[in-house]
């Protein structure tokens, strides 16, 4: 199986690539060497067309656990098929594997730990997890097995993120949407970005494109680690985030407006008004929708582009099932000329 020689740089995209095109080889670890990445790829004539070197080497075979087994495979020396239907999906945040138990499983805790070791032996914590509370959305966990700490670092995108679940907001599945905005993004653009977090919408895009993001968050501990994590990048960015900590619907109005805005905004928090009146050309702004509400969702950002005095485009995007029938979306609003 041949090897495509990529510089470090455009490893993490080249992948992505590779992925959709169904040309990478999954059952190969990649290699470093230098400043370049070793990308296992299959026998096609497409990788000879992709514009880097392809090698003829072979690459070694990820061990078979890893390709294989996932959470459920395992368990299921275990559990029954019934109580297999009660698993949830899981995210494993750096070191930390976080899963919500049902009380059907509540007697399973302990194999639902072994499992989860076995699929990802290099974990460190497993944590169970309840809900997001407060303006902060921070979730509440459990450490039921491992080290004392809810702290890690989490690699994404090519950037590392330091978290403390114990006292920010972060959701490692928004990282395709991230990666999508970071696409959209071209160089120069002045960008803004309330409900910051940890930075990690400011963190991918300035890891791609040479712009200046200011962004504002509330949370002090979130602001603190989302300082920590530019000086974690700083070598690694092409744009430069200025990070201010503050109420966005205070801040924002002393600021200017910027020709991008993102809201990734809180649950229950109506920040549509505020954060369209500083975007000049785009403005991405998530919500949770009802499925039978998104016309009025639409309905609701054409009327108030049309009180700003703003002609817009809105498409919307779902982005992930957040409970039955209800989704996360993101609407991308274009935004025209003045027309008043
Ligand atoms: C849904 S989280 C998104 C965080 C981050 N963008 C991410 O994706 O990880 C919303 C964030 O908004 C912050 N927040 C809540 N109210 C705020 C306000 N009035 N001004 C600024 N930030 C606020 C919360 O602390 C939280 O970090």
């Amino acid at each position: 199986m041949p090897a495509l020689r990529v510089p470090k740089k455009e490893a993490e995209p080249v992948k992505r690539k590779l992925k959709k095109l169904n040309l990478y080889d999954g059952k190969r670890r990649p290699k470093r060497e230098d400043d370049f990445v070793l990308l296992p790829v299959i026998e096609d004539e497409r990788v000879y067309s992709l514009g880097y070197e392809v090698l003829p080497i072979e690459l070694p075979l990820r061990p078979e656990r890893q390709i294989y087994k996932n959470l459920e495979s395992v368990l299921a020396e275990r559990l029954s098929e019934e109580e297999l239907k009660y698993l949830r999906r899981y995210d494993v945040i750096g070191d930390i594997a976080v899963i919500q138990i049902p009380p059907e499983l509540e007697h399973r805790v302990e194999d639902i730990v072994w499992g989860l070791r076995k699929v990802h032996p290099f974990l460190k914590v497993i944590a169970r997890k309840g809900f997001h509370e407060g303006a902060f959305r921070i979730r509440d966990y459990s450490i039921i097995w491992g080290e004392n700490r809810l702290e890690t670092v989490h690699k994404e995108n090519g950037v590392e993120i330091k978290v403390d679940l114990s006292k920010v907001f972060f959701n490692p599945r928004m990282k395709g949407e991230r990666y999508r905005l970071a696409q959209l993004v071209r160089d120069g653009e002045r960008i803004l970005i309330p409900f910051a977090g940890v930075l990690p919408y400011a963190l991918v895009i300035a890891r791609y494109r040479k712009v200046k993001i200011t962004a504002v968050e509330l949370n002090r501990e979130a602001y603190e680690l989302g300082l920590e994590n530019i000086e974690r990048n700083r070598k690694r960015l092409k744009g430069e985030i200025e990070f201010i900590h503050g109420d966005a619907f205070k801040v924002l109005p002393e600021l200017p407006s910027y020709d991008r805005v993102i809201s990734p905004t809180p649950r229950g928090v109506e920040a549509l008004a505020l954060t369209l009146s500083k975007a000049r050309k785009w403005l991405h702004y998530y919500d949770f929708v009802h499925e039978n509400e998104v016309n009025a969702f639409r309905g609701k950002i054409l009327e108030e582009c049309s009180r700003q005095g703003k002609r817009c485009e809105v498409k919307i995007k779902k982005v992930s099932d957040f409970k039955p029938h209800v989704f996360k979306v993101c609407a991308d609003v274009e935004l025209g000329v003045n027309s008043y």
